[in-house]
């Protein structure tokens, strides 16, 4: 039976066009999901829009147009992007539509039912752009915290979450689950956190209309963050679970987010979910934030990275191999061109691309493109053959951690170990001899099959790239897959195979 595997990004609001942090966070997902599905999970790949709140109510207002159509508007933007990335999603989320109205209200109903919301009165600091309520305490100098811009004292009627009844609950599921809080430095943060004490939250506003409507009060609308992060499972078909999925996929395997909205995730979230009765996901990944040459990416800055043009420009692998390879996963990063550029001419211009070049290039000379077998194996040969299978051990580790920097790096070892192995059998000099015809066939072979075996390796993260190389080697390239783990030897002697056009131009710094 194949293990099911639930995945999500958080869903993106709809006041921002996509930029490279939404990318990003959509990417590392997607690597992950097609991960999973070539190691033979059910994969269910969740990613959408948040569309609701004052900040969508009053951009549409300034535009003249309701905000669904400005919600439409956005939204397809996002899906565009995704469908030029390449995202691989199983479902698509709009918190304006109805299944997640029913959702959302179901589980407001269910935590009402059980006593622990409640009516009352409110009265904070709310920050607009970040639709965030701050304590006196945690204002700086009257200003949000977060963005510095000024903050409004509100006092309005409004429904009360029992946050502070569950505050042991989650520290021991923290504790008692140390996975569930990645990476482990965020972990740390949301202990303390915690133990400082967990107040009741507000989970309606009046001020607004542009929302879920509070079940048995419409004055009221469900607060965006309620009504957000319910569409992890909404999406899946709670309540009433129609295909089974819900069922079938809940608890999440793991939620991906940037480090900004980790509190929302760790404390908001479980809270609530705790309170339903329903069982907290798996995991919460926190990945650090981008900043642009060295700074903060801001519109007012004018640096915003654009990714239609970044795909544009360099192509769609270049853009996925380097967003995943330059940094850390779960550390800040910083994105320039000129690291760029260096990534795409060393490791895949030079590195990759050479060696598929180079290897199917001396097989269309010495062999006419046909795949000799291998005869009997050296030393060199065999400690060559046997890195393969030990790599994709330690990759494995590393998707399991979402190290995915780690895993790359562990397969462009196995690239310069193939084009090392080049080097030293020195296939042009074998050619000269007629009496070192079968050593020469054992060097081709050994390294179109490396070749074969690389392409499995990054094709969770360069799909096209990896369909590409399998067509050159004669396999199918909708078959991917390295669940059957036919590690060394797959390919067949006798293929023909094509001389590979190049696959990453390289880039002239400008
Ligand atoms: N709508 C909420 C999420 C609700 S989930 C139930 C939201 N949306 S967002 O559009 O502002 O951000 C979505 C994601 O983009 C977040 O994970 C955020 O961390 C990520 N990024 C936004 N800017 C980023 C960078 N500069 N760098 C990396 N990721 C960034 O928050």
């Amino acid at each position: 039976m194949s293990q099911n595997f639930y995945i999500t990004t958080p869903i993106y609001y709809v006041n921002d066009v996509p930029h490279i942090g939404h990318a990003y966070t959509t990417l590392a997902c997607d690597v992950l999901a097609r991960y999973k599905r070539v190691r033979g999970c059910d994969v269910f790949f969740l990613t959408g829009t948040d569309e609701h709140g004052q900040k969508v109510e009053k951009a549409a207002q300034a535009k003249g147009e309701t905000p669904l159509e400005l919600a439409d508007r956005v939204m397809k933007r996002f899906q565009a992007l995704w469908e030029k990335l390449n995202i691989s999603h199983t479902d698509f989320i709009r918190t304006s539509q109805e299944r997640h109205k029913k959702g959302v209200q179901a589980l407001f109903e269910k935590i009402q039912a059980q006593g622990d919301i409640y009516l009352g009165e409110y009265e904070d600091w709310y920050c607009t752009p970040c639709e965030t309520f701050w304590t006196e305490l945690q204002l700086m100098d009257g200003n949000c915290p977060d963005c510095g811009r000024p903050t409004d004292k509100l006092k309005e009627e409004s429904y009360f979450f029992r946050m502070s009844k569950y505050q042991q609950a989650l520290l021991d599921h923290i504790e008692a689950n140390p996975e569930f809080i990645q990476p482990r430095s965020r972990r740390n943060e949301i202990l303390n956190f915690v133990r400082e004490g967990l107040r009741d939250l507000s989970i309606s506003r009046t001020t607004f209309s542009w929302g879920i409507p509070v079940p048995g009060n419409d004055k009221h609308v469900v607060y965006v963050w309620f009504d957000a992060l319910t569409n992890y499972i909404t999406a899946l078909g709670y309540p009433d679970d129609p295909e089974g999925n819900f069922a079938k996929f809940w608890p999440a395997d793991v939620h991906v987010i940037g480090k900004d909205i980790l509190r929302f995730h760790t404390v908001y979230w479980p809270t609530f979910l705790l309170a339903a009765g329903i069982p907290l996901p798996k995991k919460v990944f926190a990945h650090g934030w981008w900043t642009v040459e060295g700074q903060k990416m801001s519109k007012s800055l004018a640096n915003v990275v654009e990714p239609n043009m970044l795909v544009d420009k360099y192509g769609v692998d270049a853009i996925r191999y380097f967003l995943l390879r330059e940094v850390p996963f779960g550390l800040d990063g910083d994105f320039s061109h000129n690291a760029l550029v260096h990534r795409i001419n060393s490791d895949l211009a030079n590195d990759l691309g050479n060696l598929v070049s180079r290897s199917t290039a001396m097989l269309a000379k010495y062999f006419d493109g046909v795949l000799p077998a291998a005869g009997e194996l050296r030393d060199v040969d065999r400690a060559f053959a046997e890195r393969f299978p030990e790599a994709i051990k330690k990759v494995d580790a590393h998707m399991d951690e979402l190290a995915f920097n780690k895993a790359l790096q562990v397969t462009w070892d196995l690239v310069g170990a193939a084009n090392k192995y080049i080097d030293e059998t020195a296939p042009w000099a074998l050619a000269k001899q007629e009496a070192d015809r079968p050593r020469l066939g054992t060097v081709m072979y050994n390294l179109l099959e490396a070749v074969r075996i690389v392409g499995l390796l990054i094709a969770p993260f360069m799909p096209d790239t990896a369909g590409r190389i399998a067509t050159t080697l004669g396999e199918d390239p909708q078959e991917l897959s390295i669940a059957g783990r036919n590690i060394w030897g797959g390919l067949q002697p006798g293929t023909k195979i094509a001389k590979a056009p190049p696959l990453f131009p390289r880039i002239e710094a400008e």
